[in-house]
């Protein structure tokens, strides 16, 4: 098993970042080092999800760092500064809507902003006969998006072929092609895990799950993309976590593992789930907001299905989800709800002033 000490997480101000470094520092994962967030804090990413982590651990055992993962002088002064032996990369742009409107921000931050990374991992980690020193790790988050859209049946495994289709999916998976190019050419440790659709806490209200919460509470229309049967496989963002801490630990170099909640929805159907608890939750009336689901034109080239086949890491990592969907997504809603500073921020722009008021950069 591989001891942790000093990990570089990137995006750490974003949705499952934030949650992988709360999780990391205050559960008893047994993790006793150091944490170096590096955000460049677009507009998805939120420092103040992180308040109580800074004031607990800030400059201890958490270092929040702002800046981007295409500058190199910021990613070798990070390494050497904090003698990094860990990289979890989850720093991307992240939204498939985005990447449809303006693509090239995702070719730069998701590919060459891995690229920039990895050089910087191997500069730093590489001894002076060019072999890797030993006990580093580079571990690449990456999404089930890159296997492309699947029919009625079947499932992703680490074995299906590549098949982007949106310029999101495509911007990562050449990001993973490169992660596993670093393993092949110079030795680089690395792992790579692909996951499915992510939900819980902190997560940015464009994505389906906070958008229609928050779209419910507003008395906002609800817009589902086309005929909204779309399917996705939707995992709670700890079980996605608790996947990468294993694979932190006990994972292979140079593998691939798919994490997946096993836990199909058509998007339609979710929604419907999602009425019902919201309304009984904040005491709305179902026909009213079942009112307000609006089919609008559908994404292009949108992908039908994902679904992910996770026996691999279920055998060889010992790894088992905690959360059953009905208890995560009531828990989820909860949060929403109870956590209107945060809403409040995030909608009214707020949150983007927490660097000028928090912070100042070197
Ligand atoms: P997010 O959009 O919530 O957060 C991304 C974070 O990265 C933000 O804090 C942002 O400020 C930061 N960032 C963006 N560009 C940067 C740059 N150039 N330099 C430094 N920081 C930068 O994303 P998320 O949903 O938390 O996803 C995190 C990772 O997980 C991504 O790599 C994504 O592809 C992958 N993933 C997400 C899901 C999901 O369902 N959300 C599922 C599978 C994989
Ligand atoms: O599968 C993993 C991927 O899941 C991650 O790699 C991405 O970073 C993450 O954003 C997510 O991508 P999706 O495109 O699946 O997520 P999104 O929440 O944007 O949409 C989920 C589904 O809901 C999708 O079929 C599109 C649909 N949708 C979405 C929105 C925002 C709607 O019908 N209406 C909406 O308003």
């Amino acid at each position: 098993m591989r001891t942790l000490q000093n990990i570089l997480v990137t995006g750490g101000a974003g949705f499952i970042g934030s949650n992988f470094i709360r999780t990391l520092l205050t559960q008893d994962t047994g993790f006793q080092g150091r944490v170096v967030n590096l955000d460049e804090l677009t507009y998805a990413g939120n420092a103040a999800s992180l308040n109580d982590i800074q004031a607990e651990f800030g400059g201890k055992r958490y270092f929040f760092v702002h800046g981007n993962i295409c500058d190199n002088k910021i990613l070798s002064g990070i390494f050497t500064e904090y003698n990094i032996d860990t990289v979890v990369h989850f720093a991307a742009e992240s939204h498939v809507d985005r990447s449809i409107l303006g693509p090239e921000v995702f070719l730069h931050t998701n590919i060459l902003g891995t690229f920039n990374l990895l050089e910087a991992a191997k500069t730093a980690w590489q001894k002076n006969d060019g072999s890797i020193k030993e006990g580093v790790l580079f571990h690449h988050i990456s999404t089930d998006e890159v296997y492309g859209s699947l029919g009625a049946e079947g499932f992703f495994s680490e074995t299906t072929a590549y098949d982007p289709r949106s310029p999101y999916s495509a911007s990562k998976a050449s990001s993973d092609h490169l992660v596993k190019a670093y393993f092949h050419t110079y030795g680089l440790p690395v792992t790579v895990s692909n996951c499915s659709n992510n939900y819980g806490p902190f997560q940015f209200p464009e994505k389906l799950i906070p958008l229609m919460i928050l779209n419910m509470l507003e008395g906002k229309k609800l817009p589902v993309y086309g005929d909204g049967k779309q399917i996705r496989d939707w995992i709670h963002v700890e079980d996605h976590n608790a996947a990468v801490r294993l694979i932190l630990q006990n994972g292979k170099s140079g593998e691939t593992y798919n994490i997946g909640g096993e836990n199909e929805w058509e998007n339609i159907r979710l929604l419907h789930k999602l009425i019902e608890i919201v309304c009984d939750k904040a005491g709305l009336n179902k026909d009213t907001v079942m009112q307000t689901i609006t089919h609008v034109t559908d994404r292009l080239g949108h992908d039908r299905r994902y679904a992910i086949d996770c026996t691999k890491i279920k055998n060889e990592l010992n790894w088992k989800r905690q959360f059953d969907f009905e208890t995560g997504l009531a828990n989820t809603v909860d949060w929403y709800l109870n956590n209107k500073e945060w809403i409040d921020n995030v909608r009214s722009g707020e949150y983007r002033n927490w660097i000028q008021k928090n912070y100042t950069r070197r």
